[in-house]
Order: structure tokens, then sequence, then C-alpha cells
């Protein structure tokens, strides 16, 4: 096991630390502390190999970094690096433009310097972040591995070619897909498919995915964003998610992911939400398998599935200027023995 730090980015922490956490577990690791108050620096541990798959899948983050070395700030030129002629740069985490003026800075180039190393802002060979540790201390980490956040920018509804106003940021969508903790070959389904955010993210990760929306219109919007994103649904239905079936497959879900439909929307048939929710969620509910995931992005209000679910997170996200939703995440409480 390695003991890293994410650098989380500032949409959400407390959901960008859910997300990392989860994905560290998905790949076999866990969460050792969020960041602490007024940083951005999450510890997680995970097998070594799971790291760079780790970058690959986060959304709210983006670093993942190693620890070199901690001390009080005078103490920095004393670190004696193996440079070997390499290069590095050296930056202030949530600082990237922090430059040599700066004083641990400098200490830190000095003494990568004394040790035969270069530095290269542009395309060093090794990427060193200070950060704080304390009121006078300061930590030096290395960066380990990138997270790829241009790549999910082309995900941006504006660039899909089918867009509707309920679409969820593929962000959001990403960490909700790593909160049902989505592995590759996982079967996951979404009753309230929309425009297909959600599932795009989890065919991303590797799942096999399953859609269902009682608009026509939806199904084949998202179908056309999924052929945009090169990402394959396993089986799409157009109906009623109460009622409807999948032809041809009736084995378990590893998780349930959804943003259901809010308020007595026109796209509910005049159904309110609340009812929507208890009819059509508890249904595929009982079809995940009994160690699996239920995602579900709401606007608050009553658990939409009850015992022998439980909700084991809550976490409150603006998800646009006005409005805010929880990403919340159920799990079957064990049975004893
Ligand atoms: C909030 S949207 C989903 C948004 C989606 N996450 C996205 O990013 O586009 C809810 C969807 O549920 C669908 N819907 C409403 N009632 C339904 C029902 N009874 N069965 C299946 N789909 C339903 C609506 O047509 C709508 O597309």
């Amino acid at each position: 096991m390695r003991r890293i730090m994410v650098e989380l980015s500032g949409e959400s922490l407390e959901l960008g630390y859910a997300e990392a956490v989860a994905a560290a577990e998905t790949l076999g690791g866990q969460g050792l502390g969020p960041p602490l108050a007024g940083t951005t620096l999450a510890t997680l541990e995970l097998p070594e190999a799971g790291i760079p798959l780790l970058a690959r899948r986060l959304a709210l983050a983006r670093r993942c970094l190693v620890e070199v070395t901690e001390g009080p700030v005078e103490e920095l030129p004393a670190w004696r690096p193996d440079a070997e002629g390499s290069s590095a740069a050296f930056r202030w985490v949530g600082r990237p433009s922090s430059g040599g003026g700066d004083p641990s800075i400098h200490a830190a180039a000095t003494a990568w310097k004394g040790a035969g190393g270069t530095i290269d802002l542009e395309a060093p060979a090794h990427r060193f972040w200070l950060a704080r540790s304390g009121s006078s201390r300061v930590r030096l980490l290395e960066e380990v591995a990138a997270v790829d956040r241009p790549e999910v920018a082309t995900r941006r509804i504006s660039r899909l070619p089918f867009r509707r106003p309920i679409g969820l940021a593929p962000r959001l969508a990403r960490a909700a897909a790593n909160l049902a903790h989505v592995a590759p070959g996982d079967r996951v389904l979404d009753p309230f498919l929309g425009t297909g955010a959600l599932l795009a993210e989890a065919a991303l990760l590797g799942g096999r995915v399953s859609g269902i929306d009682q608009d026509a219109a939806m199904v084949q919007g998202a179908l056309r964003n999924f052929v945009h994103l090169g990402v394959t649904a396993h089986e799409l239905v157009v109906g009623d998610a109460g009622e409807v079936e999948f032809p041809g497959s009736a084995g378990p879900f590893d998780a349930l992911l959804t943003d259901p439909p809010y308020g007595r929307a026109s796209s509910t048939g005049g159904e309110a939400s609340g009812s929507l929710l208890t009819r059509i969620l508890p249904r595929w509910a009982a079809r995940v398998r009994s160690s699996g995931y239920v995602v579900v992005v709401l606007p608050g209000g009553p658990d939409p599935l009850t015992d022998p679910w439980r909700r084991v997170l809550s976490v409150p996200v603006r998800v646009h200027r006005s409005l805010t939703r929880e990403f919340r995440v159920y799990r079957r409480t064990p049975t004893a023995g």
C-alpha cells in the first residue's frame, strides 16, 4: 500500500473527497483523511499500481502526490535530493504560478540544483509541490500522476450533440459514478436516463450500462451522445421505469446510478417526484447485488429507499448557480451471521 495525497479541485471539497475515497476503494485502497481546514489535500492509501488508474478515474481532483520531506521552512535547504542531473519544477499547491521569488521554493530549488539537478518549468522530469503543514512547517510533495482535466472538459454539455437543461455536468456525473464504485465489467443501471450523462461516465469507467427513459426522444438523444463519446450502451429501453423490463437480461446489477426528475414536471407525466421515486427506485434497487451501491442525486427530502437500505453518505453540492443537489449513497444493511 502506498500513502498518497490527492489535491482536490475547488468545485466541492466534500464531494471531491468522497469521490477520491470511493475511487481508491474500487482500486483496493481507502481514505485516510479529508483535507484539513483551509487546505485541498486529502490523504489516501492504495496499491502502487492503482495510482495512475486513480488519476484517470477522478473528476474533482488535480493530481496525486507523494510526500518527499516535511519540516520547518528553514530546514528545506537540508533536503538532499537524488537529482542526478534531471530537471524539476517547484510550485505551491493552489498557486501554480508561484515562482523562485518565494523563499520556500527558492530553498527547495537551491537544494535540487546543489545536488546537480536543473530547473525546467515547461517539461520537467519531476514536478514538486509545496504545501503548508503547520504555521511554520512545509511539506514537499512529488506529483506521481495528474488528472487530465481538459479531457473531462471535452465532454461538457455544450459540446454534446444532444443537450437538455436537465443534463448533469460530466465532472459531477463522473463523481457520482465513482461513488457507485463502478469497476470494469460492472452492470450499471440508470432508470431515469435523460441525456445519458451518468451512464456515459459509468461506461467510460468500464461499466456495461443499461438505461430506461419514458421519453423516446431522450433515449435516442442519449444514444447520440454515447456514439459521440465513443461509449457503448448495453441495453436501452423506452418506457415507464416502474413497468418495463429489459428483454433478455434478468441478472443482478452491480450498481444503480440515477438523477431522477424533480417536482411535478411534465417529464413525469404529472406524477409527484416523491411518489415516482418510491414507486420506481425500490423495484430496481432490489435487483442490485447484495453488496452493490445505489447512488441517487436528489434535491433533498425523505429517503426513497427504506430497510434494508440505509443511507451511508449524503453530500450537498451546488450544481448550478442557484440549484443545490444531494449526492446520496445507499447500501444494504449487512445481515447478521
Ligand atoms: C432529471 S432527468 C435525468 C437527467 C440525466 N441525469 C441527464 O444528465 O440528462 C429525469 C429523466 O427521467 C425521465 N422520466 C420521468 N419519469 C419517468 C418514468 N416514470 N420512467 C422512466 N423515465 C422517466 C424523464 O423523461 C427525464 O429524461
